[in-house]
């Protein structure tokens, strides 16, 4: 019997990849997404790499009455939590909108699975929590920083929420992963990051300019205390991303204990510049990208990049895949959505 894995904001980023690892892996994925920051081809692509069509619910996490029909109607053995919203500088400016969401979405969903004796829960959590690290390369035993956003603060207390409860003594088996960089996009190209508006986060940024959809790339900030004067982050190729939360669902099967909350990294355990990141780009795609550099971006760490030995130990996961690849990957789905530029690379 294959086991069925609730993926809340399974149309989104990393929810869309999970959901195909999840397939692979012979575990049955149900979708829930109001689709507020996913697009409905997302499901055609999925179709397209798997040749299923995944039970899906238009809806809300925080709709106590959906969340219900979904548990009473699918045995579910597992959840993976991605929907909730992500953006840094809206954050701020709409931080009851992050909270509600966010927070208060959790907590409904707590309550549904309790309330329906579901007791595994993979909580996408963000390095965000870390601030800017004293110590290099992050481990998960670093203190974590008061959040500079709304959104990192709602990560921070989604843990808190999972940690307290699984103290309570409630049935519940939770590990929170704690993503670095997350870029890239399946190989096949038929899902990828699909980013509203102006992109916030490098990556896109980098494939929008390329395809001609942007003028050019500012780089924020050439005097940090790097070796080339830009940020350093831990970039993860979205596949390898989702390959860590198959293992962590396998994982949260094997444990004996009935309450258990953990956080684990999920990063390559290799830090890149901006810079390098661009070089990567050019390389990959032999395409020349106009980039100028510019001011530091207000609330940026300096340099984050985790160390991955704990992965490796309790999940049996490591990233795989390069920078490279993951431009690359980027890439062909940007040429993909874009349409703007087909020449073979
Ligand atoms: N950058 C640029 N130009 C751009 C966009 C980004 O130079 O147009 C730089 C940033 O300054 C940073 C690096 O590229 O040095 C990566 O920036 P991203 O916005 O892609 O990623 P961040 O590390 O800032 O943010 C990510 C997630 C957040 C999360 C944070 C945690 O997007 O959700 O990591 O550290 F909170």
């Amino acid at each position: 019997m294959q086991k069925n894995i609730l993926v809340t904001g399974g149309a989104g980023y990393i929810g869309s990849h999970v959901t195909v690892r999840l397939h692979e892996e012979g575990f049955q994925p149900i979708l829930l997404d109001n689709f507020s920051n996913a697009n409905k081809s997302v499901l055609e692509g999925l179709k397209k790499i798997t040749g299923k069509v995944f039970p899906c619910y238009e809806g809300d996490v925080l709709d106590e009455a959906l969340l219900g029909k979904i548990f009473s109607t699918h045995q579910i053995q597992g959840v993976i939590h991605f929907a909730a919203k992500k953006a840094v500088g809206e954050s701020v400016e709409k931080p009851l909108s992050y909270y509600k969401n966010n927070v208060s979405g959790l907590i409904t969903l707590l309550e549904a699975m309790m309330s329906h004796g579901v007791a595994q829960l993979v909580f996408s959590s963000s390095c965000t929590v870390y601030g800017q690290p004293d110590e290099l390369p992050v481990t998960e035993g670093s203190p974590k920083k008061p959040a500079n956003s709304p959104y990192g603060n709602t990560k921070q207390i989604g843990e808190e929420i999972i940690e307290d409860t699984v103290k309570s003594g409630q049935r519940l088996q939770s590990i929170a992963l704690r993503y670095f960089n997350p870029i890239g996009a399946h190989p096949s190209a038929a899902i990828g990051e699909l980013p509203l508006g102006t992109p916030n986060n490098l990556v896109p940024f980098i494939t929008q300019t390329a395809a001609g959809l942007r003028k050019e790339l500012t780089v924020f900030g050439n005097d940090y205390h790097t070796p080339d004067g830009t940020c350093i982050r831990d970039y993860i190729h979205v596949m390898d991303l989702a390959d860590a939360h198959v293992q962590c669902l396998k994982h949260l099967e094997t444990l004996a204990e009935n309450h258990h909350f953990d956080v684990i990294n999920v990063g390559t355990g290799n830090g890149s510049t901006v810079l390098e990141a661009i070089q990567s780009f050019e390389k990959v795609t032999g395409k020349k990208l106009p980039y100028t550099l510019g001011l530091r971006r207000p609330g940026d760490v300096e340099k984050v990049y985790a160390a991955a030995e704990k992965a490796k130990e309790v999940l049996h996961w490591q990233a795989h895949l390069t920078l490279d690849d993951a431009m690359r990957d980027a890439w062909h789905w940007q040429q993909k959505i874009s349409g703007s530029d087909k020449s073979p690379m």
